[in-house]
């Protein structure tokens, strides 16, 4: 029986079972990779977040590319290369290409693990005269070792990583994943971070819990997701979003609540899992910086703060790190 169920499932299902597995049967705290809410449906879900009245992190970062695009690219010579990691929808990208292309040809590379996500960055962006989409199908680090490898001598890369998502590693792994990005660098090179920064929790914990329930069905759909994928049998409306701010880390936690005390089969990954009333599948966290944290946090990875630019609707920033 085993064997079987081993047999049909692809690599990329076999190692989603094994996460989940792992996940859930871990003693304390049970959780899932938050790389897994970003399915098509998961995918379609965060868009909808991004334009929730609640959710101020995405305009803000887009407030701030499109005000000071112009100031970003000045500060960076060319000839320059474009590389973005997780090019999203692309609308973002779409002020600093452009401001660049007014005095340069481009290659932008942006790395997707999702081919939907790049074919849909390519498409946002394909009208843009005088920019070469080069999509690099692969994990950050790797992918960008890959652009790195590709570069034309005497060109810099300026680095895009936007929309916060350096605020969903682990506490310290920030740090170790900048430094990654450094080493893969030559001096002179950029990468332009974008966090979301600490604020009133009458405007943050809304943010991640909107009342229209967009939120809760995204976090809710890495169920579904296990669900349809690994014949799971998780009854979505015996669980229940959550979201709460960890004062200690500052960073706003997402779990999913078991209203009652119930007992889940994944047959795909062979085991079953037991839920007491009230216990948490732990699905993400979203540090929130202060903008001290941030420079000792560049410093530490070995860049240097050339320059940032901060939104004051709701507090996000925009760091142009230089490669020293
Ligand atoms: N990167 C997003 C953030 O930290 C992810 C996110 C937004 C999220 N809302 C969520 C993850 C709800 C899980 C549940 O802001």
């Amino acid at each position: 029986m085993i064997a079987e169920h081993i047999k049909e499932l692809s690599p990329f299902a076999a190692q989603f079972a094994a996460d989940v597995r792992a996940g859930l049967l871990r003693p304390a705290q049970k959780e899932l990779p938050s790389k897994y809410l970003y399915d098509a449906t998961g995918s379609m879900l965060f868009e909808a977040i991004s334009v929730m009245p609640e959710y101020g992190l995405t305009r803000a970062d887009e407030r701030l590319l499109r005000r000071h695009a112009g100031d970003i690219v000045r500060l960076l010579p060319g000839p320059l290369a474009v590389s973005e990691l997780g090019s999203g929808s692309g609308k973002k990208t779409r002020c600093i290409l452009e401001a660049l292309c007014g005095r340069e040809a481009i290659s932008y590379y942006p790395i997707e693990i999702s081919a939907t996500a790049l074919a849909s960055c390519e498409r946002e962006l394909a009208d843009i005269d005088c920019v070469s989409i080069l999509g690099v199908e692969r994990e950050y680090l790797e992918g960008l070792r890959e652009v790195a490898a590709r570069r034309v001598p005497g060109a810099h890369l300026l680095v895009l990583f936007l929309g916060s998502t350096i605020g969903n590693f682990d506490a310290g792994a920030d740090c170790r994943f900048l430094r990654g990005v450094r080493e893969t660098l030559i001096s002179g090179d950029s990468l332009l971070l974008g966090t979301d920064l600490v604020k009133p929790l009458d405007r943050l914990l809304p943010a991640y819990d909107d009342p229209t329930g967009v939120t809760a069905a995204f976090n809710l759909n890495i169920l579904a997701r296990i669900n349809r994928e690994l014949d799971a049998d998780f009854n979505l409306r015996q669980f229940e979003h959550l979201a709460r701010f960890n004062q200690r880390t500052s960073s706003v936690e997402m779990h999913l609540r078991s209203k009652k005390a119930q007992t889940v089969t994944i047959p795909r990954a062979e085991f079953m899992v037991r839920f007491v009333e009230g216990e948490t599948i732990w699905t993400e966290s979203s540090h929130k910086y202060s903008v001290s944290e941030l420079s000792n946090l560049a410093e530490a990875s070995g860049f240097r703060c050339a320059a940032q630019w901060i939104d004051e609707e709701w507090k996000f920033a925009e760091s142009l790190l230089m490669a020293e």
